[in-house]
């Protein structure tokens, strides 16, 4: 079982993408997890899918088609999901063959603020419901008041926080395994 883990954020020390690092320390057993860099990925332009898809989207549909299920750590900008994410999904979303059909996906977010990125994820719930992406219902992972949670290495130092990571990907895993029949 992999686990690929999409972060919304390009920041060097995004609280997003330490979640997702967090997440690689509270796998079940067997399970393994990587992170893509979405930075590479070009706005998307019709004109340039047009000449073929540019290496970096070629990249991230085959690990995302790879992967047994996915975790996406969204920033809230907003109140939505950042444009730099989005932009990258319609990319991946591209037929033929989009990825995200049928795949288990747990969404997750971090923000300083104190609603833990709820508005982002339930916009970008509504995406993966056009490209079918099996968005778990629960456990939701809300990472509010985030400053307070990660050390200044970006290490989780949350109890709360790193067990409930840890439940949502056992819960994930479960499903992923149905999935696979
Ligand atoms: C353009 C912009 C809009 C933002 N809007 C929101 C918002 O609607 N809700 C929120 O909780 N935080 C908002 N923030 C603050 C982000 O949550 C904060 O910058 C966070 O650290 C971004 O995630 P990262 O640490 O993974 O980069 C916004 C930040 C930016 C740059």
């Amino acid at each position: 079982m992999h686990i690929l883990g999409i972060s919304g954020s390009l920041r060097k020390d995004s609280f997003n993408t330490a979640a997702l690092r967090a997440c690689t320390g509270v796998l079940p057993p067997g399970v393994t997890m990587s992170i893509f860099d979405i930075a590479p990925i070009p706005l998307y332009n019709e004109d340039l899918r047009a000449q073929g898809l540019p290496e970096p989207v070629q990249q991230l549909r085959e690990q995302i088609r790879a992967a047994d299920a996915l975790v996406i750590a969204t920033p809230e900008y907003n109140y939505s999901v950042p444009g730099v994410l989005k932009n990258a999904i319609d990319w991946a979303s591209r037929p033929p063959e989009q990825p995200f059909d049928g795949k288990p996906i747990a969404l997750i977010g971090a923000t300083p603020g104190g609603l833990g990125t709820s508005r982002a994820q339930y916009h970008l719930r509504q995406v993966f419901v056009y490209l079918n992406g099996q968005v778990l219902n629960r456990p939701e992972v809300f990472i509010s008041g985030a400053p307070n949670k990660f050390d200044a290495d970006g290490r989780l130092t949350d109890a709360a926080t790193s067990e409930n990571l840890g439940k949502m990907l056992a819960v994930l895993v479960e499903r992923a395994k149905r999935s696979a029949g």
